[in-house]
């Protein structure tokens, strides 16, 4: 994956647990909101510090989850012609969310994208699809998750829009019920997973496209080790306490970067949740 160096954020400004769609959502498992703002800025300031541009959107009260950009949808950059002339306008690929209560969160997005001069292209309503959180590009392939929030048939029409065959990977275990959650490629033909997240023809798809898998131990799988950001220059920011995930990245010249997310891994989601890459396709 191209490493990031631009992406957008929503300050949880109106962060709760309203509803259960994810087996880690437990409404009686209230977030503490200054502490879920504090966790926020701290991972913020860790994305700026190492040089990441970082857009913001505010957070509509009425839903409470729109702090999780990535199911937002995908961004597609403008595409450069060879002399840096601008030949296509960006996209963006607003999500079909499974559920209503986060399907209310569409319309801020594609305001969001529309007013900043992106077209905005819906993928085929009748099936379910969300975002980034489902679909990660990888050394020029692009990886889409399916089963608990996409449906397999969306791919064909992001194949379509994407102008690639997505790899597409079946997900078995509810705890990682998004792709983000298990996954996280790395560049360079290397990536993070959690395989008992995996069906076993779609693990074995993996272990054949990536020269070198890193495999995460389930208690940090379970800390969302693979729910990570990669940013250019090789850091990669994560959960805290996944000490082996780090020694892993250490051990290939990656510096794992960490910042407590625990106030947001009550509603399933941690880094990379958090964060909608706008640079990961074109320009
Ligand atoms: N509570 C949110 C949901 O269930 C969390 C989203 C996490 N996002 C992600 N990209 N994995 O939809």
């Amino acid at each position: 994956m191209a490493a990031s160096r631009h992406v957008l954020m929503c300050e949880p400004t109106h962060y709760r647990i309203a509803y259960e769609i994810n087996p880690w959502m437990r409404t009686l498992n209230a977030v503490d909101g200054a502490r879920a703002l504090e966790q926020w800025r701290s991972l913020y300031g860790a994305l700026t510090g190492l040089g990441v541009q970082v857009e913001l959107i505010d957070q509509h009260p009425e839903v409470p989850d729109m702090t999780f950009t990535a199911n937002a949808g995908v961004a597609l950059g403008a595409q450069r012609g060879s002399e840096g002339s601008h030949t296509a306008s960006p996209r963006f690929l607003p999500s079909n969310f499974r559920y209503p209560e986060r399907a209310a969160e569409e319309p801020y997005f594609i305001e969001w994208f529309r007013d900043r001069g992106y077209a905005i292209e819906e993928v085929h309503r009748p099936h379910y699809w969300e975002g980034e959180g489902d679909l990660l590009p990888a050394d020029g392939r692009a990886f889409g998750g399916h089963f608990f929030r996409t449906e397999e048939r969306s791919y064909d029409h992001l194949d379509e829009l994407l102008g690639v065959t997505i790899e597409r990977l079946e997900l078995t275990d509810d705890r990682f019920y998004h792709l983000d959650t298990c996954f996280c490629p790395l560049g360079e033909r290397r990536a993070l997973y959690y395989p008992p997240a995996f069906a076993e023809s779609s693990r074995a798809l993996l272990e054949r496209s990536f020269d070198d898998l890193i495999a995460v131990p389930e208690a940090e799988a379970l800390r969302f080790a693979c729910n990570a950001l990669v940013v250019d220059g090789g850091a990669v920011v994560m959960n805290t306490g996944c000490p082996e995930t780090e020694a892993a990245l250490a051990a290939r010249e990656l510096r794992a970067v960490s910042t407590p997310t625990d106030e947001f891994i009550k509603a399933g989601g941690s880094v990379k949740c958090l964060v909608l890459m706008l640079d990961a396709y074109g320009s």
